[in-house]
């Protein structure tokens, strides 16, 4: 079987478990899973979602993609994460869902937009496509909302190559989503609303029933060698990754800030670091709202803390296959700068 079959049941079934919820729809992407789920949710033309600042695009393009209109809200400086205070300011008679996204491996702050989400009526959807296995107060990310989204793309903590899975606790939702990723076919070639082919292959779910085994001890890697950067980086005006109280992160991104204090301009930083042999990348240098095709760009900005983060932040080495050696090295040339 090379398109969906067996394995796809059989990784759908375990990644349920895993999270803990009842149902587990794989698809081809996290675009793909968002997309789906908000379909799912029923959001459509005249809907507005509420989406944070700083994330990845496809958080804020899922929704263009529903006909609905995504608005910002900024994030907390410290975490990276959707500020709660700011989803209750800009909700209106329009708005239907708020995405939340577990930035970096992070979850964001559950029980208060569950709250707000719950007090105004609003579907909320985790994008938790960085986030598998990542802990809130126990309860795994992706598992609290209407919806979790997750990727499998070939950067994130467990992969197919290209993936994705929605995960929902109702049987409505999931009888829903396995329509809308199967061309809305209710039987073969009976199609009963408008549907994609968003299916994954049994090709890519094997790949992903062998990552699923081996995620704790990924995880477990990114924590440790985020550990070491938090112990061993001294250098004035870098500032290290702020854990909320409450959650257990997975690292899939070690972003750290740098301030004024910080010697050099982060595009010498990161020219020095290359020269070194170190890789970093810049997660993300333009805030959704500043992106073109929202159409937002020349408004006063909305979101002042996601433009700074996007001015200031910088990914380092985090992944699971760094050894001991090359984390010392790591710190001992950043610590060198001056
Ligand atoms: C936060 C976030 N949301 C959504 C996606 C979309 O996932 P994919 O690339 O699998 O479509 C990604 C990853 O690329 C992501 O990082």
């Amino acid at each position: 079987m090379l398109a969906s079959g067996e394995r796809v049941a059989e990784f759908e079934r375990k990644f349920a478990d895993y999270c803990g919820t009842t149902h587990a729809v794989a698809v081809n992407s996290g675009t793909a899973a968002l997309h789906a789920a908000l379909l799912a949710a029923d959001i459509g033309h005249g809907d507005e979602v509420i989406v944070p600042a700083f994330s990845f695009f496809a958080t804020a393009s899922a929704v263009l993609m529903c006909g609905a209109t995504p608005v910002f809200a900024d994030v907390n400086e410290q975490t990276f994460n959707i500020n709660p205070q700011q989803i209750e300011e800009r909700v209106t008679p329009k708005t239907r869902a708020v995405i939340g996204v577990h930035l970096f491996g992070q979850p964001f702050e559950i029980p208060a937009v569950q709250e707000i989400c719950e007090r105004h009526n609003l579907k909320l959807i985790e994008d938790a496509a960085q986030a598998h296995g990542a802990l809130s107060n126990s309860g795994k990310a992706g598992s609290f909302g209407q919806f979790g989204c997750f990727s499998f793309y070939a950067t994130k903590n467990m992969i197919t190559g290209e993936g994705g899975m929605v995960v929902t606790n109702e049987k409505a939702y999931n009888e829903r989503l396995r329509l809308i990723i199967n061309h809305g076919q209710s039987e073969k070639y009976l199609h009963t609303r408008l549907g994609y082919n968003y299916r994954m292959t049994d090709i890519a779910a094997a790949l992903g029933l062998v990552q699923l085994k081996k995620l704790e001890k990924f995880n477990e890697r990114r924590r440790k060698n985020a550990g070491y950067y938090n112990t061993h980086l001294s250098v004035k005006g870098l500032v290290t990754p702020v854990v909320a109280a409450g959650v257990l992160p997975v690292y899939h991104q070690y972003v750290v800030r740098l301030t004024d204090e910080f010697p050099m301009s982060r595009a010498e930083f990161i020219d020095y670091l290359k020269a070194k042999g170190i890789g970093s990348a810049i997660h993300y240098p333009i805030p959704l709202h500043r992106q073109p095709v929202f159409g937002l760009e020349n408004v006063p900005d909305p979101c002042p803390v996601s433009t700074h983060l996007a001015e200031s932040v910088l990914s380092l080495p985090v992944h699971p296959l760094l050894d001991q050696k090359q984390l010392a090295y790591i710190c001992d040339t950043i610590n060198r700068v001056k």
